[in-house]
């Protein structure tokens, strides 16, 4: 399963020529590239096509493509005669880091992003950094967010290392990015397999900065004017400011690791990529995220580089003075 733009690319012939060496019959369905295939209309036309092809239980299915080929075929392959392997080989930074790794599938609701889905883990993920050469650098450095933010939550020695190597990632250095990329997944597959299903709350730490990232993204109208990854740098960044604010880390640690996003050429604010979001909306946006708890805020907060954890209670006033002066 991949996508128009995807099958247009040298990474289907690659995959195809290599299944026909190895004896492995497969059919390609190509689908609509963009977020609106993440839908219940999106999810009944991909199983019906699947379903036509004759399939049967030993039917792999194989997502090649970004972040909603994964969720979409994944949650094909979760549900197609009550659930069928699947291998994901992702073509962006952002779902070679993080949403082809952990088992999380899915569709979009009106009521929300990713509200129907599945926990179906993939019997592989196969991660070819070469592929990356072709994203657009605005892609790439969306998705580096994603990289860096498990360096953020668990990994201080990481973090270090994308300070010395992160440009060099970026500008193309395949070796580097490989490094980067294997001790990024490490640490979210360490986080999933302590809390697959997210109950006891350490996978909770996987939304460092998308409390304030999704809130953003509402208001942006989940457009091109503000990718999921600029939304998360500057969720993180934020996240940093209030965990400063309340006495939770030194402003030393926030300052290294906004110094790092901006190096890699994220922002810091909204204003910095011309964007203005009012406080008081952006609250209203973060009560209506997944994340509010019996009617409190619930924010993943840090004590320094490496050290993210989960705050319930953040009273709403210091939330709106932080958004206020850090805008
Ligand atoms: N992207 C967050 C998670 O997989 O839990």
């Amino acid at each position: 399963v991949t996508d128009r733009n995807v099958a247009g690319t040298p990474h289907l012939g690659r995959l195809t020529t290599s299944f026909a060496r190895a004896g492995v019959t497969a059919e390609i369905v190509t689908i609509e590239p963009g977020e609106a295939a993440k839908s219940w209309r999106g999810i009944e036309e991909l199983c019906e096509r699947i379903l036509a092809l004759g399939i049967d239980r030993r039917t792999v299915i194989v997502a090649l493509g970004g972040g909603v080929i994964g969720d979409l075929a994944g949650f094909a392959a979760a549900i197609l005669l009550r659930g069928l392997d699947v291998v994901q080989i992702p073509t962006t930074l952002l779902a070679q880091v993080d949403s082809s790794v952990g088992g999380k599938t899915g569709i979009n609701s009106p009521q929300g992003k990713n509200l129907i889905g599945a926990f179906h883990q993939p019997r592989r993920v196969l991660i070819d950094p070469t592929v990356l050469l072709d994203l657009p650098g605005r892609e790439l450095r969306a998705g580096y967010a994603e990289l860096v933010k498990h360096a953020l939550i668990r990994d201080s020695g990481l973090f270090e290392w994308l300070e010395e190597n992160g440009p060099a990632c970026l500008g193309g250095d395949v070796e580097r990015m490989t490094t980067a990329i294997a001790r990024s997944v490490s640490v979210k597959v360490e986080i999933v397999s302590r809390d697959e299903h997210e109950i006891s709350g350490e996978r909770a730490l996987l939304n460092f900065g998308h409390t304030f990232a999704h809130a953003f993204e509402t208001q942006a109208g989940y457009s091109s004017r503000l990718l999921h990854g600029e939304a998360v740098a500057l969720g993180m960044a934020a996240a940093y400011a209030l965990s400063v604010r309340l006495g939770l880390c030194p402003g030393q640690e926030a300052g290294r690791a906004r110094a790092h996003l901006r190096a890699a050429g994220l922002p810091n604010r909204p204003a910095e990529l011309g964007l203005a979001f009012p406080p008081e909306a952006t609250l209203a946006a973060m009560r209506k995220d997944k994340k509010v708890a019996g009617g409190q805020l619930v924010f993943v907060l840090t004590r320094g580089i490496g050290m993210a954890e989960l705050c319930p209670g953040v009273p709403e006033a210091e939330v709106l003075a932080l958004l206020a002066a850090d805008a």
